[in-house]
Parts: C-alpha cells; sequence; structure tokens
C-alpha cells in the first residue's frame, strides 16, 4: 500500500451526470505521483489531492518535450466490481516509450500499485452508466532544471483520472475524414511508435485545417504521402470483401490496446485479417470496384469509431452509405460487453481491481 499524505481532503466533488462529461474536462479528487532521481531511484509515492505541479521552469519537459503517457480506461461491470482493460499492455508501451524517450520507466510493481490505491481511493468516479467510463492517464516527464540537451535525470511518474462519456459528439455514429496529403504525423525511426506527446502536438495543425474543412479528423499518410497510417488518434481498419486489412506496424503507426484487441477478436472468429501496407491508390481503386465495405478507426479513448467518409484530394469516397457498418458493430458490442461483463472474456482482458 503506497503512503496517503496526512492532508488528504474529504472528497469535494461527485460524478456528474453521464450527460454532462464529454472527453477528459472532468478531473477526479485525487492523483498519484512518484519521483525519480539517478543515483536514489524512485521516491515519495503518494495518492493525494489533486492539484496543481510546481515544477523548475527549466525543467526539461517544458523545453524538450521529454513526455510520454498513456490512455487506458476503468470500468464497472453490471455486478458492480470495477475491472482494467489489459493494464499490463500499456504498462509495457510504457516501458517502450519510455526507452525510446530515454526516460526511467516506473517499475511494474509501482505502476500497478499506484493504479491500485488510486482507483480504490476514487471507485464512487467509475460511472454505472454504460456508455461511461473512468479514463486512466499514466503519464511520464523529465523535470529536471538543465538546459543542456540530455535525458533528464529526475522524471516525474504520474496518474490522473477522468471520467469520460463519448469521445465523438456527432450523432450520425460515424466519422468523416479527410485524408491529409501535406503534413506527416510521424515517420519510422521517429517517435510515432509511441505515445509521446510530440506525436500529438504534431498532429494539431493539420487536425484544425480539417475542422474547418467540415471533417472531424485526418487519415494520416507516410511522407510518400501515399501508405496509410492511422486516423485521427487512432489505428485504421479496412473491411474488404475477401479480408480486412490494418496498417503494419512500420515503426511509425502506435502498437494500439484496441488494435490489437480487434486483431484477436477478429482471427478468433476465423475471419482473415492481415497486417500489412496498404496505399491510397489501392484503397481508392477497391472502393471504385465495391470491394470496401467499410472502415473504423480504433483507440481507448473512442474504442470502435466508424468512417463514414473520407475525402482524398477534394474528393469524397462514401462508406457502407455513410452508416456504421455489421463488422464495426459487431467489434464494439463485443470488445464493450468484455469490459461490461456482459460476455465472457476468453482472451484474459480483463483485471479486477482488487487483483492489480
Ligand atoms: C486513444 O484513444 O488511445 C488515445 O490515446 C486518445 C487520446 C489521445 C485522447
Amino acid at each position: 500500500m503506497i503512503e496517503q499524505t496526512s492532508e488528504m481532503p474529504m472528497a469535494s466533488k461527485k460524478l456528474p451526470p453521464s450527460s454532462e462529461l464529454g472527453f477528459g474536462r472532468i478531473f477526479t479528487n485525487h492523483w498519484f505521483s512518484s519521483h525519480y532521481s539517478a543515483g536514489k531511484g524512485w521516491y515519495k509515492s503518494a495518492v493525494e489531492p489533486y492539484g496543481n505541479i510546481s515544477m523548475n521552469p527549466a525543467a526539461s519537459v517544458l523545453h524538450y518535450g521529454q513526455a510520454l503517457f498513456e490512455g487506458m480506461k476503468a470500468f464497472r461491470q453490471t455486478d458492480d466490481s470495477i475491472v482494467l482493460f489489459r493494464p499490463e499492455f500499456n504498462y509495457n508501451r510504457m516501458v517502450n516509450g519510455a526507452e525510446r524517450l530515454c526516460l526511467e520507466a516506473p517499475p511494474k510493481a509501482l505502476f500497478m500499485q499506484g493504479l491500485k490505491d488510486l482507483l480504490t481511493l476514487e471507485a464512487d468516479w467509475v460511472p454505472k452508466d454504460p456508455s461511461a467510463s473512468l479514463y486512466i492517464r499514466p503519464t511520464l516527464i523529465g523535470t529536471e532544471p538543465f538546459l543542456g540537451v540530455r535525458p533528464s535525470r529526475e522524471i516525474l511518474f504520474y496518474i490522473i483520472l477522468s471520467p469520460v462519456g463519448s469521445y465523438y459528439q456527432n450523432t450520425s455514429g460515424t466519422v468523416r475524414i479527410w485524408v491529409e496529403d501535406q503534413a506527416v504525423r510521424a515517420i519510422p525511426g521517429g517517435l510515432g511508435a509511441v505515445k509521446a506527446g510530440a506525436n500529438y502536438a504534431a498532429s494539431l495543425q493539420a487536425a484544425l485545417l480539417t475542422k474547418s474543412k467540415g471533417y472531424d479528423q485526418v487519415m494520416w499518410l507516410n511522407a510518400d504521402h501515399d501508405e496509410i497510417e492511422e486516423v485521427g488518434t487512432m489505428n485504421v481498419f479496412f473491411v474488404f470483401k475477401d479480408e480486412i486489412v490494418t496498417p503494419a506496424l512500420n515503426g511509425a503507426v502506435l502498437p494500439g490496446c484496441v488494435r490489437d484487441s480487434v486483431l484477436q477478436l477478429l482471427r478468433h472468429q476465423g475471419k482473415k485479417v492481415v497486417e500489412r501496407s496498404i496505399n491510397m491508390t489501392e484503397l481508392i481503386e477497391r472502393h471504385t470496384r465495391g470491394d470496401l465495405l467499410e472502415a473504423f478507426g480504433t483507440g481507448t479513448a473512442a474504442v470502435i469509431s466508424p468512417i463514414g467518409d473520407l475525402n482524398f484530394k477534394g474528393k469524397p469516397y462514401i462508406l457502407n452509405d455513410g452508416k456504421v457498418g455489421p463488422v464495426a458493430e459487431k467489434i464494439f458490442k463485443i470488445i464493450s460487453g468484455i469490459q461490461r461483463g456482459l460476455i465472457p472474456d476468453p482472451f484474459g482482458w480483463i483485471t479486477r481491481l482488487e487483483n492489480l
């Protein structure tokens, strides 16, 4: 059990109704944090009242962007128990990302104990409403005050919690996608394969321009503006008549937890699902001959996000009449059913809070 500080106040706010949640605007009353210093190791690990971080203005994260995060969710199942979806996946990805960004990853026991203590204290914030969940944001940043360019020798690991509803606010159930052929999100050998804050900074300008054109998100292509990599903040799947394709992990694509879960699920169902490179020429050609049945994004925040139309070089391509397709719908029902305890979990994805 991690120390809880003496100034821990009584809960001051309560979980609002799901209709008021949106995504990532409301935070719970406490957070978990732990510090690392080279030569000293991890110290001062505590669940404390939620509040601002005090940091030296020269801290490396503020200048050189040594920042990494994870996105996870806790769910309340129908028997009222609280469960997490694949926490080990997120821990392992944080370890890989920390290596790439030269940050010190927290030991697994610290990561899991911090999660467990914080979630146990904030259990009332895990919504009962099946359309909502508690989003978990473990974060790792370099805090050493030093302006030379080298890895920070001081690190802050923290976890914050935010009750969330739907990520996308549109009512059609599908998202409209602009295929981005100017800006590039990431390149192999860069940071795209890890959950670095910098990847999201790189995405903002194109996302803003896309919204001004009436689209929800961009589809990211590789540096040659040809091969498909991701969509918005998600991985992407294309359902063709004879196969389901998702871009291979080429070093620029993030290995998403829901991506991996969808691959396992489709293979378990006996579907032909392929991880390979896929370019716009193939996509348009197969759409034109009626071979592209549906497409959807996968991510922790949105879970499954069906794509209603794609605009490439000013020309719209409508998918499944702009409606949610059957494969996306079925996968969403199964994954959210497992998360809620409505259907069995043959994959071992669910971890009960008490077993963390
Ligand atoms: C996810 O869906 O996995 C995300 O990380 C989205 C988040 C950046 C809002």
